[in-house]
């Protein structure tokens, strides 16, 4: 399994860069307008950060303009995926960036229809949203469910596309994301950092300290 940190803050990408577990960044344009800088300018400093996939999602909303936009960003880095809405415009760009082998991220998925459309799109990944999902069905697990139909039917139909669940609020959701069998979690940097903590690790650190002492 692959673990991205959604982020487009740059220290915490070089923060979390040092713990060695970090296999690709995600960004949106929310991130980016957090940080008050370029696109352009970000996703280049990233580049420099991380050895992996990165994800830069264009703003275009008609598939010939998000195309001439993903060309934009594609050119930065080989490592660059591009993040394309789950729109009827956005599966027009995702087919003809595949057809150029510039790989593509389709996001804002929220059912498994809209993620087997994607993957017949030809996308490298597919971003499903726990959170959100979670969120506006008031439950604590229509996120995992949904990753784990994904992940089902992928399988059973011989698709590639790989699953990133995203809109990850907290440990669990990086648990489900596991359990649902999704080939990469994209998880904001609190929520990586708080995925070490457990009670009971720190108890037992304690008493091997004291017990070092000794
Ligand atoms: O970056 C995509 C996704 O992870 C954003 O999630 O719901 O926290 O904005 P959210």
């Amino acid at each position: 399994m692959k673990i991205f940190i959604d982020t487009a803050n740059v220290k915490e990408i070089e923060e979390a860069s040092t713990w060695g577990i970090v296999d690709g960044v995600t960004t949106n344009p929310s991130l980016i307008a957090k940080e008050g800088k370029k696109l352009i300018d970000v996703i280049k400093k990233i580049t420099s950060l991380i050895d992996g996939p990165i994800s830069a999602e264009v703003s275009e909303g008609k598939a010939n303009d998000m195309v001439n936009e993903a060309f934009k960003y594609a050119r930065l880095h080989q490592n660059i995926v591009i993040k394309l809405p789950f729109t009827i415009e956005g599966l027009k760009a995702c087919k003809i960036l595949t057809s150029f082998k510039i790989k593509t991220n389709v996001t804002l998925v929220f059912s498994l229809p809209q993620a087997v459309l994607a993957a017949k799109a030809g996308a490298t990944y597919v971003s499903p949203f726990l959170g959100r999902l979670d969120d506006l069905e008031k439950t604590d697990d229509s996120g995992y469910k949904l990753v784990k139909s994904i992940h089902e039917a992928f399988k059973e139909y011989g698709f590639t596309t790989q699953i990133i669940s995203a809109s990850i609020r907290h440990v669990k959701h990086v648990e489900q994301s596991i359990l649902a069998g999704s080939d990469v979690a994209t998880i904001p940097f609190k929520v990586l950092k708080d995925s070490y903590y457990h009670l009971l690790t720190e108890k037992g650190l304690q008493i091997f300290a004291e017990a070092s002492k000794k």
